[in-house]
């Protein structure tokens, strides 16, 4: 009993632990622009800014992307929307980097 007891609390303890952790990582930099810090603010909440760095998308990809981090609960303001693509676009666009091959899966949907 007192066995089941210490391994419930040693499962919660490394659930909490695992899920704090990932966020608090502090990722690549953004590149400077001016809606590096709408992005900053918008994006890394639930993940560090290497989810966003690591990828080479269209600005149609980027959209995409968009519509499904809004899925998760991401606030992505109406009148930052399509300066926010430009920059991402901009910055991890297919040209950059090569083709789009969009990291490790293709992101079309
Ligand atoms: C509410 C939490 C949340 C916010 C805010 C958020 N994301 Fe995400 N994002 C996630 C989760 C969860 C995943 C992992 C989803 C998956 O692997 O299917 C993810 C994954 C990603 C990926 C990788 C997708 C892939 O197919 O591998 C990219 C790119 C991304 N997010 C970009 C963004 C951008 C850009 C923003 C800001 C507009 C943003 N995220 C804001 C939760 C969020």
């Amino acid at each position: 009993m007192l066995q089941q007891l210490c391994f419930a609390v040693f499962l919660f303890a490394s659930i909490i632990l695992a899920s704090a952790q990932a966020p608090s990582a502090p990722g690549k930099p953004l590149p400077p622009g001016p809606m590096q810090a709408k992005v900053k603010a918008a994006c890394t909440s639930c993940h560090n800014t290497t989810r966003i760095t690591e990828q080479h998308l269209t600005r149609q990809q980027w959209s995409e992307q968009f519509e499904k981090m809004e899925g998760l609960g991401a606030v992505i303001p109406d009148a930052d929307r399509d300066a926010m693509l430009t920059y991402l676009t901009k910055n991890f666009g297919p040209t950059k980097g090569g083709a789009a091959k969009a990291g490790k899966k293709p992101a079309a949907e």
